[in-house]
């Protein structure tokens, strides 16, 4: 028993059943679990949430699966919120938090899509899975794939970091580097669905994994005292994470367990692989693919974002911004968040460090506003592409001057 109403696609609002196959929609559209809200607010308050597993499954009854006892987990969720105070006086602020999502099992924040998706498909009889990744998803669903017996075929672009390949290989996924252009990798996916009848979980093609990364949203709130956050940064590719915690946090308000406006959402993309800050300075509702590719190695490729009208519209709703970020900027706040805090962020997550600067400079802030940011995976994944840092070598017996 849970309570689950139905899926509803997000924008053509035409409705399914839970559980029955996800018929493919327009670009931009994608489908969407709903809740009957009422209901769990009359069986449940917050204060049973905080009584649950230190997981994102304490969060259960908001998810859509049979039963809590068929969850394939690893441990995900419940990440600390640690506040980083040295840097919010570098940025101007009172108030800045850094939500540390390195810290789930594979070492990014989609170990949350993964288990609650993978838990949902064992329980519909799913036996094989495939999406095209750039390499963080591949390996967390790989491993999340065999915990639970089910097979996770997997494509990945050529510069995939080897933290990922091997997450994905030792876990035993079929592995496929595509020795070409990443925007083919969709239509790829596509047609190895139809040909061989797998299960397609790429971003937005299917309702689950975003009830998974919904739990970041729960979490901030609940860490924040039952509160939301003034504005929350957050490094957007499909647009999967950002769509999500917006979901959590109207699902939150409606259940009246929080009040309040809905944070600023700030979204920090590439500069190598801007498809939505383009559109938002543009004023467009929806992203024109973008071209050409020019990213580190790691997440943030998405040329042709899934979740891109539903990302304008939360940015535009939410009084929010969009910045592109240049590598050597990355590169440089990944540093900063070590120097000032001690805490080792992935560069794609590091963005939003870059893109907090701008949004202070641009005054789009105030300094007593209460900020999120979302550091969506650890830097441990990227040493490949960091610099080589400022160490020195030294003989037996030398003296360590500093
Ligand atoms: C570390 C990291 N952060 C953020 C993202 C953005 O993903 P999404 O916009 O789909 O939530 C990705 C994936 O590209 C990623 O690997």
């Amino acid at each position: 028993m849970n309570y689950v109403n139905h899926i509803a696609y997000w924008e053509s609002g035409e409705t399914i059943a839970e559980g029955a196959e996800i018929p493919p929609c327009a670009p931009g559209d994608f489908p969407e679990v709903t809740y009957d809200l009422e209901r769990l607010k009359s069986d449940l308050n917050r204060f049973a949430v905080t009584q649950g597993p230190a997981s994102l499954w304490r969060y259960a009854p908001l998810l859509p699966v049979e039963e809590v006892d068929n969850a394939v987990t690893l441990g995900e969720g419940w990440t600390p919120m640690l506040p980083v105070d040295r840097l919010a006086v570098a940025m101007g602020l009172q108030t800045l938090l850094a939500k540390d999502e390195g810290r789930n099992p594979s070492g990014t924040f989609k170990d949350r899509g993964a288990s609650v998706a993978i838990t949902r498909m064992r329980e519909l009889g799913i036996k094989t899975i495939i999406h095209n990744s750039s390499g963080n998803a591949a390996g967390s669903w790989a491993m999340y794939a065999a915990r639970a017996g089910m097979r996770c075929v997997n494509l990945v672009p050529d510069d995939v970091l080897a933290g990922s390949l091997q997450q994905s290989v030792l876990s035993g996924a079929p592995t496929f580097i595509l020795d070409g252009a990443w925007k083919e990798s969709g239509a790829m996916v596509a047609d190895a669905v139809a040909k061989n009848g797998w299960h397609n979980m790429c971003t937005l093609k299917e309702p689950y994994r975003l009830e998974g990364k919904k739990t970041m949203g729960y979490e901030i709130a609940e860490q924040l005292g039952w509160a939301l956050p003034d504005a929350l940064v957050y490094p957007c590719g499909g647009g999967l994470g950002a769509i999500a915690i917006y979901k959590a946090f109207k699902e939150l308000l409606a259940l009246g367990w929080v009040t309040g406006p809905l944070p600023k959402m700030i979204i920090t993309q590439y500069e190598g692989c801007a498809p939505i800050v383009r559109a938002f300075e543009n004023d467009a509702s929806h992203a024109e693919l973008w071209e050409n590719l020019d990213v580190p190695p790691g997440g943030l490729k998405s040329t042709r974002p899934p979740g891109d009208k539903a990302i304008l519209k939360i940015l535009r709703e939410t009084d929010g911004a969009a910045y592109a970020i240049s590598t050597e900027d990355a590169l440089a706040a990944t540093a900063e968040m070590m120097k000032l805090e001690g805490i080792f962020p992935c560069p794609e997550s590091a963005t939003t460090v870059a893109g907090l600067r701008k949004a202070m400079s641009q005054g789009i802030l105030e300094a007593d506003a209460r900020v999120v940011l979302v550091i969506t995976g650890n830097g441990l994944k990227s040493i490949p592409v960091l610099s080589n840092a400022a160490y020195q070598t030294i003989k037996p017996g030398e003296p360590l001057k500093i």
